[in-house]
């Protein structure tokens, strides 16, 4: 199974921090977002890596990166670009040719999570097909895409819902097999003009192919200022990741 990171977009919620460096370059407690997901995934066994980035930025993500070697012992990290904002849908699509017929752990670059999820990743190789979220209670489900869980499975995702129907979050971690990319190219943009991940799960939903699991420890976004905030302090607080 390989890896992909997203870490593009143009980080408008957060200006002014985003008008002279990208959001996931910013610091959480005492190192750049990016390290966080980059540990996440080769904690849970993932080498083969590709880092989606975007904006004006990009070049500094391999200056701080560099090939990987030095601060996640990896062999070598494959970088992309996205031209624009068209959403983490279309940011995926650019790693069909990376991905090349295998599975896929896509990671957002603004999420930090606690713990290790290699179980939840060994879980989707066991698998073999199909999907897999990773969901979890959170006390402002407005905020993110929410799943209506009934029995072993999901009923529906609702992006950012006014009424939610639980208060179960989609955290920012995905597992797909390679026809994710297929269903991207049959996305219509959403009415904050994306492709959006909530319809790209809710297409595996309706094949009756998305399976999900609860994250164990504390998970976050950081891509607002009171969860960027929030992220620092859990990292200062209980370390993450073995970072
Ligand atoms: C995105 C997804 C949402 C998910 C969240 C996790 O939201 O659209 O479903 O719950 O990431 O961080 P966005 O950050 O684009 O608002």
């Amino acid at each position: 199974m390989k890896g992909v990171i997203l870490a593009g977009g143009l980080g408008t919620r957060m200006q002014p921090l985003t008008k002279i460096t990208n959001k996931h370059l910013l610091p959480i407690y005492d190192k750049p977002m990016v390290y966080y997901p980059i540990q996440t995934l080769v904690n849970a066994g993932i080498e083969d890596i590709l880092l989606v980035t975007g904006g004006n930025n990009a070049g500094d993500f391999l200056r701080l990166l560099g090939n990987g070697k030095k601060e996640f012992g990896l062999k070598h990290i494959n970088y992309t670009y996205q031209e624009g904002e068209g959403g983490i849908a279309e940011a995926l699509d650019l790693a069909e040719y990376f991905a090349d017929g295998e599975s896929i752990c896509v990671m957002l670059g603004d999420n930090i999570i606690e713990k290790n999820i290699k179980k939840a990743v060994d879980d989707f190789k066991a698998q073999g097909s199909g999907a897999k979220v990773m969901l979890k209670e959170v006390h402002d489900p407005e905020r993110f895409g929410v799943a209506e869980v009934g029995g072993d499975n999901i009923v529906s995702i609702e992006e950012k819902p006014q009424a939610p129907k639980s208060n179960l979050a989609v955290i920012g971690i995905y597992m797909y097999d390679t026809k994710v990319f297929d269903i991207i190219k049959t996305l219509e943009p959403s009415k904050r003009g994306e492709l959006e991940i909530t319809d790209v799960n809710n297409a595996y939903i309706k094949a009756g192919t998305l399976t999900y699991e609860i994250l164990d420890g504390w998970w976050t976004d950081a891509g607002t200022f009171p969860s960027l905030l929030k992220a620092s302090n859990l990292v200062a607080e209980t370390g993450a990741n073995k970072l």
